[in-house]
């Protein structure tokens, strides 16, 4: 095998490896915090043909969602940019169209908009909110997947919190990974929580 240094993948490497595995055309799929678009744009791939899939990309920054639908037009065929809903609001809710139980991944990557405002960032308070109601659209089987940057205060807060969380989710319910550079301070964290089966009646 070759070798080479380092060999463990970034954490947004890593958490659209998990995408990729997970999300088929057609699903539904959500980008919470979609920035300028880099994340947004993979989600379309996975998700969009020009006849199925929906594709919700939200931020409360016209700026990101100008720059989002910029980098997505440039890539994508119109037919596909068309099944994509650009959202400016906070993620503390989601649109009312979106069914529960109808989505299959849903995307945080925490933080500040690169480029922008430092201090426009996401916050623990609508980050919570958010969460709880991503548990409740998600599919069986579908996946939450939330990169945390603990370098900044509000940043540590949430990874804190999401955590705590997390850990108090029932297991048959819920299967729920953390992954982390333990030897770099503040690194990025990924956490994945992955809905189970609903359970059936007695
Ligand atoms: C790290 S950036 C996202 C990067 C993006 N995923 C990409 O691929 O370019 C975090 C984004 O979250 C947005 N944000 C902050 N609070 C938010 C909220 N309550 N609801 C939705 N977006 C929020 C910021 O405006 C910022 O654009």
């Amino acid at each position: 095998m070759r070798s080479h240094f380092p060999f463990f993948q970034s954490h947004l490497d890593l958490a659209h490896d998990y995408w990729r595995h997970l999300v088929a055309a057609g699903d539904c799929v959500i980008d919470a915090t979609c920035g300028n678009g880099h994340d947004s744009l993979l989600l379309a791939q996975l998700a969009l043909t020009p006849d199925a899939g929906r594709l919700y990309a939200l931020d409360i920054q016209p700026q990101a969602i100008a720059a989002a639908q910029m980098l997505v037009s440039g890539a994508l065929p119109p037919a596909i940019v068309e099944r994509i809903a650009f959202c400016l609001q906070s993620h503390a809710e989601f649109p009312a169209d979106i069914a529960p139980a109808s989505v299959k991944l849903i995307v945080y990557n925490l933080g500040y908009l690169p480029g922008g405002d430092k201090a426009i960032t996401t916050s623990v308070e609508s980050t919570v909110a958010s969460i709880l109601a991503a548990q409740e659209l998600l599919l069986p089987g579908g996946v939450i997947s939330i990169t945390c940057y603990p370098g900044h205060a509000e940043g540590a807060r949430e990874e804190d919190f999401l955590i705590s969380h997390t850990r108090q989710l029932p297991p048959q319910l819920w299967s729920c990974t953390w992954q982390r550079w333990i030897n770099r301070r503040h690194a990025p964290s990924l956490l994945l929580l992955q809905k189970g089966a609903a359970p059936s009646a007695p």
